[in-house]
């Protein structure tokens, strides 16, 4: 045991107290984040006379030593410490001496834990960025080559309307695109330094709250001393932006594993992201897909435990926030991986372009059309639900889709019918008539995939 505080105590402290109380054990994953404050602090302080400029060097070059044998592996992080600013604070001293006593002026714990979890967030919100770009690119590249492969769109998972794997590629860019916004938006709104807060009231110290804050690439310090040591909205934010994307790659990937399975044939994925069964020498699973799926519960547990945790926490720092560490740290590896695992899952898989064409045409996915076929014959539009509900029955009795229906059989149902009627509720019409903004027709994906050009150039 090795503590900053025995003063005013007259007993050691219990051993499994110590033990309960400690958070080295997953704290010291942030000692870079730590120094890095740490040397901010004092180039402050010496800026404001605090600190004399020996002084300074030697600790800043103390907390450089630290760093870099870390880094290298010549110093272990040993548990006998509480956490990691204890471990800094008595390697410091044991190096310089009692220039490292100095280190810990003008703040508290509190401060520093808020700042290091702050810079860590911070960086860790870039890494995610960059990799939800990753699966971007992905589906930008598998849009781009699909614009006419025809599949069906699903509604209840039936069979909807014809649309084009670009098109349902494309509801996914969205989605992606909206994560990396969420990402962009919860940085600026963390990026203010809680440095200086203390242990909640600030210090009577001259410290340089701007100074600071500049050096560590903030936009400012934290405006209320108070908050700054006891806010951790910003890791909820990140926690629920990384649920709502693993809600997204959950949802994508069960669409895998359904366009996967053996009656849909749609894609196959890649033998390097699928593995076999023990006993059923035929099996080609989707791990991978499903493993994406699974972890999207612990993610959504990270996010509830901290909402939980913070809920009944009195002004300002409490023990209880120490929680915050392995819940996001747990999650922010785990969406790291996924994303990584997913885009390359994606890269590789194949699409089956005429098992979904076939699969369109197929499920009466035309039906709409051609009932809009006979609308714009001047049928209203009531009526032609009902015509083309009973074509749809005859085609069920015999086995065949609207296509291969004859004409003779459509006329006897509704005279409006003519030859043309094939040509109206080809998949390629019909999709190819949809143009809207944002609609599956070509045209218009296109126009989409314009700007998505430009939003990916821009990113
Ligand atoms: N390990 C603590 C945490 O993660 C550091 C802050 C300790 N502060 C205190 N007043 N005990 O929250």
């Amino acid at each position: 045991m090795a503590q900053l505080w025995g003063g005013r105590f007259t007993k050691e402290t219990d051993e499994l107290v110590y033990k309960f109380n400690a958070s080295i054990s997953f704290d010291k994953r942030f000692y870079a984040q730590d120094i890095r404050g740490s040397i901010a602090h004092v180039m402050m302080l010496a800026k404001q006379g605090i600190l004399t400029e020996t002084e300074k060097e030697e600790i800043i070059a103390g907390l450089t030593g630290i760093l870099e044998d870390v880094r290298e592996g010549s110093l272990e992080i040993t548990e006998e410490y509480e956490d990691i600013h204890s471990f800094v604070e008595a390697a410091l001293i044991e190096r310089i001496g009692d220039a490292g006593k100095k280190l810990h002026t003008g703040r508290s714990r509190n401060d520093q834990v808020a700042l290091d979890m702050k810079l860590y967030a911070r960086e860790e919100a870039l890494l995610l960025d960059r990799q939800v770009k990753e699966v971007l690119l992905a589906i930008y590249d598998i849009m781009e080559e699909n614009l006419e492969t025809y599949m069906p769109g699903f509604t209840h998972l039936q069979k909807a309307q014809p649309i084009t794997l670009a098109h349902h590629m494309g509801a996914y860019f969205e989605m992606f695109k909206r994560d990396h916004e969420r990402l962009q938006d919860i940085y600026r709104r963390m990026n203010t330094c809680p440095l200086g807060s203390g242990a909640l009231a600030g210090t009577t110290y001259p410290l340089d709250r701007q100074y600071t804050a500049a050096i560590l690439g903030f936009d400012g310090p934290t405006l209320n001393s108070m908050d700054g040591v006891s806010d951790r909205d910003y890791l909820l934010e990140l926690l629920s932006a990384l649920s709502i994307i693993m809600m997204h790659l959950s949802r994508f990937c069960e669409e895998v594993i359904i366009w996967n399975s053996n009656e849909y044939q749609f894609v196959e994925i890649d033998d390097a992201y699928s593995t076999g069964s023990s006993i059923m020498p035929q099996k080609k699973n989707p791990d991978i897909a499903e493993l994406v799926r699974g972890k999207t519960g612990r993610v959504y547990g990270a996010l509830n435990s901290l909402l939980v945790t913070m809920k009944g926490l009195p002004l300002a720092y409490n023990k209880d926030m120490q929680e915050d560490k392995e819940w996001a740290f747990d999650a922010i590896d785990n969406v790291k991986g996924c994303l990584m695992l997913f885009a390359g899952m994606l890269r590789t898989m194949q699409f089956r372009k005429e098992r979904m064409e076939e699969s369109a045409k197929h499920g009466f996915t035309n039906a709409t059309d051609a009932a809009d076929y006979l609308v714009n014959h001047g049928v209203p539009f009531r009526d032609a639900h009902g015509i083309v509900g009973r074509l749809v029955l005859t085609c069920i009795e015999k086995g065949i889709a609207l296509d291969d229906l004859s004409l003779e059989e459509y006329r006897k149902i509704s005279p409006v019918f003519k030859e043309d009627i094939y040509e109206a509720i080809s998949l390629k019409t019909c999709v190819g008539k949809r143009v809207t903004t944002g609609a599956p027709g070509p045209a218009a994906m296109q126009e989409a995939l314009n700007i998505y050009k430009r939003y990916l150039e821009e990113y």
